[in-house]
């Protein structure tokens, strides 16, 4: 996990599987183990992409940061295969809405306020 965009291609699915999957698990189905990884699919709170590409950029406790390691376009990629292919939410993610939060959300805020 490190290096400016180490992934290279935008293929969401391929993207989760690379970098998602360890943890989540093939179908998102999360894991008990070592740790705790909570299911990517069939999850309720994945029908915001916002959620999602905020954990990505920020990191989320146990969860890394993809900042460095991901664009614009990779992160929207992988998003749109979370909430489409494994949640079935009907919603388009694109490079803007990551250039957005990239760019624009102030550091100090909560991803867990709502
Ligand atoms: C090194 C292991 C690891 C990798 C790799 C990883 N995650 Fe996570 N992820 C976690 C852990 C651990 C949590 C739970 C953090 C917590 O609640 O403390 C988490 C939480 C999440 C959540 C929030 C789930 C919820 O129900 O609130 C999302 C969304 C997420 N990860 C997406 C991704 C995506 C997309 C990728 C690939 C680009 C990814 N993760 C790669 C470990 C990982």
């Amino acid at each position: 996990f490190e290096g400016e965009n180490a992934f290279i291609t935008t293929d969401g699915k391929k993207l989760y599987h690379d970098s998602c999957a360890a943890c989540h698990m093939h179908k998102g189905e999360g894991a008990y183990g070592a740790g705790y990884y909570p299911p990517l699919a069939d999850n309720s709170k994945m029908e915001s992409k916002y959620y999602i590409i905020d954990i990505l950029i920020n990191g989320f406790r146990g969860m890394p940061s993809f900042h460095g390691m991901m664009n614009d376009e990779q992160m929207a990629a992988v998003t749109q295969y979370i909430v489409n292919d494994l949640n079935g939410f009907n919603e388009i993610v694109t490079a803007e809405d990551v250039a957005q939060l990239r760019h624009e959300k102030p550091p100090a805020s909560d991803p867990s306020d709502e």
